[in-house]
């Protein structure tokens, strides 16, 4: 079983590692610590039975009314374990009470199991963004109404 819970400064080397093995883009850990000062609301880590980070989410408000999740991602080892959709919920959930009425990601088109996570929770493939990546990859706008 696994817990979730806001993200500690403690936990940074964990979620730059789980960063950069599960994501195409690299993320500094500077960029973690931004996060942790100016959005620790919805920045969330879950434990694995090992007591060791195994994933964490970063959701960010854009305005009064629609939110986004900037990052989502699961230690390899603990993929299919039910961590990524509690990660999800429990962000959702935090950002709807603080009144966001939509959520919006970014995934890539080739991430074909992310996209397909994403799809059987609720959000919609809202539109295409050309080259959105470093690597000049394209992504998905998805969209989920809360
Ligand atoms: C997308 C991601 C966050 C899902 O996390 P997760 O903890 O594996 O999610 P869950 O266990 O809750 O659900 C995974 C789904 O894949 C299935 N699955 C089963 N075994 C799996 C495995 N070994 N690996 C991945 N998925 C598996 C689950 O049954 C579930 O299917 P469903 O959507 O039909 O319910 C994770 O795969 C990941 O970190 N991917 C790399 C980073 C990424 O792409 N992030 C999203 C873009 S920001």
């Amino acid at each position: 079983m696994f817990g979730v819970r806001h993200f500690e400064i403690s936990d940074l080397e964990r979620v730059v590692e789980i960063a950069s093995g599960s994501l195409t883009e690299s993320y500094a850990p500077e960029f973690f610590l931004n996060i942790c000062t100016f959005y620790p609301d919805c920045f969330l880590v879950a434990d694995g039975c090992d007591a060791k980070t195994a994933g964490f989410i970063i959701g960010i408000r854009n305005d009064c009314s629609s939110a986004r999740i900037l990052l989502l991602a699961v230690d390899e080892s603990h993929r299919g374990e039910g961590i990524g959709s509690r990660l999800l919920g429990r962000c959702l959930h935090m950002l709807q009470l603080h009144n966001a009425k939509s959520v919006t990601l970014e995934v890539g088109v080739e991430n074909v199991k992310a996209v397909s996570f994403y799809l059987n929770r609720h959000f919609r493939i809202k539109e295409l963004v050309k080259g959105i990546y470093n690597d000049g990859s394209d992504a998905y706008v998805m969209e989920a109404v809360l």
